[in-house]
This record gives structure tokens, sequence and C-alpha cells, in this order.
């Protein structure tokens, strides 16, 4: 396989939303802080929303496939059918030995996903906007189809750590052109477990990728099975309202959430229409559900 780095983005110096300062500073380190991006009317109905998928979500289907004897292959099965539905997916630790929840419904899940963008209205209004669309267009992007959303909890000291990775791994195209747009719907903090990146860390070739195996499950095809630097690491702290725009390839994660108050983020995936998407990407959606862009009605 050949990777090839992008080099046709778009150069004009017309920019519709972004400072060419800004422009600038995402170019060199991968990653761009916008504060204030996100009102909180807007921010409040996607609370309110996600809160009420949780709520209307019935968990004895789920409970059942992570206690069968058969998990691996049930809950790989969940997973990988996730690309465009709606799907509530539990804490890790949420279950006990029997696979019964070990604290409520509303504390055990870990994020929605991955198509509630346009499947749902209220995750479909605030994803589709002029203005998401105007900063894809300064960062560069020709064509962004957004190919997945997540709306993650982080629940007050049991929510899980985003172990050090870069997106493309699990969205990877040829060439690579993953995008991530990253939405604090509350205070992210050191304390409750903010994003940390690698300023500059998009320089570094891609070094796996995820994929499904033919024969069932999914496994991560090595290229260069070398660590991520850890040295210069900076946190992201982003006050609610704050959009963080990653690079696919920037090595970015988040702590674990140790303190009591919950850290909702609600994230967006994008790659170029004219990039080839693998048949074998985890995220597959049915013919009749195609991606579409920020811009679409
Ligand atoms: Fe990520």
């Amino acid at each position: 396989m050949v990777f090839v780095e992008r080099t046709d983005f778009v150069t004009s110096s017309e920019l519709r939303y972004l400072t060419r300062e800004q422009r600038n500073s995402y170019e060199r380190d991968g990653f761009l802080v916008l504060e204030g991006f996100v009102g909180d009317d807007e921010i409040e109905a996607l609370r309110d929303r996600a809160l009420e998928i949780v709520d209307d979500f019935d968990p004895t289907d789920v409970v059942s496939i992570f206690s069968t004897k058969q998990q691996t292959r049930t809950s790989d099965d969940y997973f990988l059918g996730s690309g465009d539905r709606i799907r509530c997916f539990f804490e890790e630790e949420a279950f006990d030995e029997d696979g019964r929840l070990k604290q409520s419904k509303e504390l055990s899940i870990n994020k929605i996903g991955h198509a509630q963008h346009d499947l749902d209205p209220v995750f479909k209004a605030f994803s589709h906007t002029r203005k998401l669309a105007d900063v894809a267009a300064d960062i560069g992007m020709l064509d962004p189809l957004v190919v997945q959303s997540m709306y993650i909890f982080k629940q007050p000291r049991i929510g899980g750590e985003g172990s050090l990775h870069n997106d493309s791994t699990f969205l990877y195209t040829d060439p690579i052109t993953a995008t991530g747009f990253w939405f604090a719907v509350e205070d992210a903090t050191e304390e409750n477990g903010c994003l940390w990146a690698l300023p500059g860390g998009h320089s570094i070739p891609i070094k796996e990728r995820f994929y499904r195996r033919p024969e069932g499950g999914t496994a991560f095809e090595v290229f260069d099975d070398s660590p991520y630097p850890t040295d210069g690491l900076v946190p992201l702290p982003a006050p609610k309202g704050t959009l963080v725009v990653l690079h696919g390839l920037l090595p970015h994660w988040s702590a674990p959430n140790r303190s009591s108050s919950s850290r909702h983020a609600y994230a967006l995936h994008a790659v170029e229409s004219d990039a080839h998407y693998p048949d074998d990407n985890w995220l597959q959606r049915r013919p009749d559900r195609p991606f579409v862009g920020f811009s679409a009605e």
C-alpha cells in the first residue's frame, strides 16, 4: 500500500471564517482551538437530545450481547453495524461478572454513535452548518463528506481513557484526508479529561490501520510498531462551545475522568469525497445511506 500525502489543498487567499493566523497555526500544529464557536442554545439543545436518546434506549438487548458466551462476535456485530445507525455504547467496566450493569444506565453509557449527524434532526441541524463548512474549506478541504459522529459522555469517575492515536488509523483514506471536528458540550479541563495533542505530530506517517477482517471481526494492520512520542503533548482545555479541529494524522488522547463532573463532547469526522475509502474500513454504510457534506439540506 502506498501512502500519498495530500498536496492539492486549496491555497486560496479567501478565508471564510478563520483568520490567516489561525489557518497558519492549524498547518503548523495540526490542530486549532476555536473558543465560542457554538452558542449556548445550540450546545444545550444537543446535550438535551443526547440525554433523551439515552433515556429512550432499552439496554436489555445490548446487556444480553455483553453477557453472552459469544461476546466477541456479537459485540463486534453491534459495533460494526453502527456506521449508519444510532447506537449507545457502554463504558468498558459497566458490567459485573454476571453481565449486569453495575450502576444506572445513564451513568454507564460511554458514547452514542455513529450516524446521529444525519439520522437525528437535532444532531443533523447541529452538524450541517454553513459555519462548519466554512471552517472545513478554510483548512483546505475541497469536498468534505461527514462519515461519522460520536457523542462522548466521559462519565464522572468512570469515564475511560482515549488512548494515544490518530483518527486516520480508524478512518483510513488514500490519500489521508480524515479530519476531526470536536465540540466541547461541557467545559473540558485537565481534571475531567480534556484532549491532549502533540503539536506538529501530524507530520508523523500513519503507523497502523484498523480494518474489518474477511473472516469477521476487526484487526490492526501495522506499518510501524514504534510508539508515538509522548514528550511535548499539550492539554487542550476547552470551555463549553469550543470547536477543536484535528488533522487526521495528529496524535491525540484524553485522560480518564476521575473527577465528579462529566465531560460531554461531540465529534464529527470528515473525509474528502475523491479520496479512496476502502471497503474494509470498519465504518461502512448501506447504499441507500451515503455520506453527505456539511451543508447538506
Ligand atoms: Fe480521535
